[in-house]
C-alpha cells in the first residue's frame, strides 16, 4: 500500500544503495522539489549530502531566509549559500528581451553554481569523491520530458538546478515516480515548514520575468514589496490552495498619471494574474472576491512608492501563459 512513510522509507533505503560511502550536491531552488529531494537525501545519507543555494537576488520576499533558516533548522542539512545578486543584476543590466533575460539567467545560474560545486569537491577530503547529483525531478518531468521531439518551446524554461549535459555526475532523483501532492506530503512527513510544502510554483528566473523591461535593483525592491502584500492578502483571505498561483508583474517601462495625498502622480501599474489551473499547461483567470482585489490594490497604492495603479488579468491559458515573460 501507498502510504508516505513507506515512499520516504524505500526512497531511503534506495538511496542509501545508490550513493554509499560518497558524496552528492543538491542545488536547492526554494521550491519544493527540490527541498523535498534534499530532505530526502539528507535522511539518507546525512553530512555525506551538501546543499548549494545560488541567491541570484530574484526571490521573491522572505523565500531565501526560508531555505536559509528554516529549512537547515528542519533538515540540519549541510548549505552553502551563495550570494550572487550582483552578478546576476549586472550580467542583465540594459536588457529588457524576455527570452534574453531567460538566457542570462540561466547562463549565470549554471556558471555560480559549478564553480559552488568545484569548491565543495575542492574541499572535500577526496575530492574524487563527490559524485552525485541529486535533482527534484518529478513523474511528470519525466513523461514530459520523454516526449521531446515536436514540443514546442514557447518560453525557454530551464529549472534552476539545471545543468549541462557534459556532466560528470550520477544523478539521483527520489522523486521521479511522484506526482506533485505527493511530492507534498512526503516532504510533510520530512517535517519540512509549510511555507516550503505547500508553496505554489515559482519560475526559476523568478521576479526577473515579472519586470516588463529592464531589471534593476530599485525595481525588483518595489516589485518585492508589491507580491509580499499580494500574497500576505491572498493568504489572509484563505485563497491559497484554490489560486494555482499569482504572479505579481511590474510593468516597469508603462507610467500612468494618477493622484494620491495632494498631487498628480506619474508611476507604474502592477498587474495582478491570479489563474486556475491543474497542471500549467492550460490555465484560466481567477475569479476571485472583490473585496480581496479592492484590499490589494488600495494597499499596494499606499505602501509601494512608485506605483499608483493596480489592474487585474483576465487573460486564459491559451492565449495568455500565465508568466507575463
Ligand atoms: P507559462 O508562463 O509558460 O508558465 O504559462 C507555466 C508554469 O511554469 C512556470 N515557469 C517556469 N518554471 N522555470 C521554471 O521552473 C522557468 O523558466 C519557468 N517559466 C515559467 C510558471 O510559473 C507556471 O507555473
Amino acid at each position: 500500500t501507498w502510504t508516505t512513510t513507506n515512499v520516504v522509507e524505500e526512497q531511503v533505503a534506495l538511496i542509501r544503495d545508490q550513493v554509499g560511502s560518497k558524496r552528492a550536491i543538491c542545488g536547492l531552488s526554494g521550491g519544493v522539489d527540490s527541498a523535498v529531494a534534499a530532505a530526502l537525501v539528507q535522511k539518507a545519507i546525512g553530512s555525506q549530502l551538501t546543499c548549494v543555494y545560488v541567491d541570484h537576488g530574484l526571490m521573491r520576499k522572505g523565500e531565501t531566509e526560508q531555505v536559509e533558516k528554516d529549512f537547515v533548522a528542519a533538515t540540519g542539512v549541510q548549505l552553502k549559500v551563495v550570494d550572487a545578486a550582483d552578478r546576476f543584476l549586472n550580467a542583465l543590466a540594459g536588457v529588457s528581451d524576455p527570452e534574453e533575460k531567460r538566457k542570462i539567467i540561466g547562463r549565470e545560474f549554471i556558471r555560480v553554481f559549478e564553480q559552488a560545486q568545484a569548491e565543495i569537491i575542492a574541499e572535500a577530503a577526496h575530492g574524487e569523491d563527490v559524485a552525485f547529483l541529486v535533482q527534484g525531478t518529478l513523474y511528470p518531468d519525466v513523461v514530459e520530458s520523454g516526449g521531446g521531439a515536436g514540443t514546442a518551446n514557447i518560453k525557454s524554461h530551464h529549472n534552476v538546478g539545471g545543468l549541462p549535459e557534459d556532466l560528470e555526475f550520477e544523478l539521483v532523483e527520489p522523486l521521479r515516480k511522484l506526482f506533485k501532492d505527493e511530492v507534498r506530503m512526503v516532504g510533510q512527513e520530512l517535517g519540512l515548514p509549510d511555507e516550503i510544502v505547500q508553496r505554489q510554483p515559482f519560475p526559476g528566473p523568478g521576479l526577473g520575468i515579472r519586470i516588463v523591461g529592464e531589471v534593476t535593483k530599485e525595481r525588483l525592491d518595489l516589485l518585492r514589496e508589491a507580491d509580499a502584500i499580494a500574497r500576505e492578502e491572498l493568504t489572509a483571505a484563505g485563497l491559497d490552495r484554490s489560486i494555482w498561483q499569482c504572479p505579481v508583474v511590474l510593468l516597469a517601462d508603462v507610467r500612468s498619471v494618477g493622484v494620491q495625498g495632494d498631487g498628480r502622480t506619474y508611476g507604474h501599474p502592477i498587474v495582478l494574474r491570479p489563474v486556475s489551473s491543474e497542471d500549467a499547461m492550460t490555465a484560466d483567470w481567477t475569479r476571485m472576491p472583490y473585496e480581496v482585489l479592492a484590499r490589494i490594490s488600495t494597499r499596494i497604492t499606499n505602501e509601494v512608492a512608485d506605483v499608483n495603479r493596480v489592474v487585474l488579468d483576465v487573460t486564459s491559458k491559451p492565449p495568455g501563459t500565465i508568466e507575463w515573460e
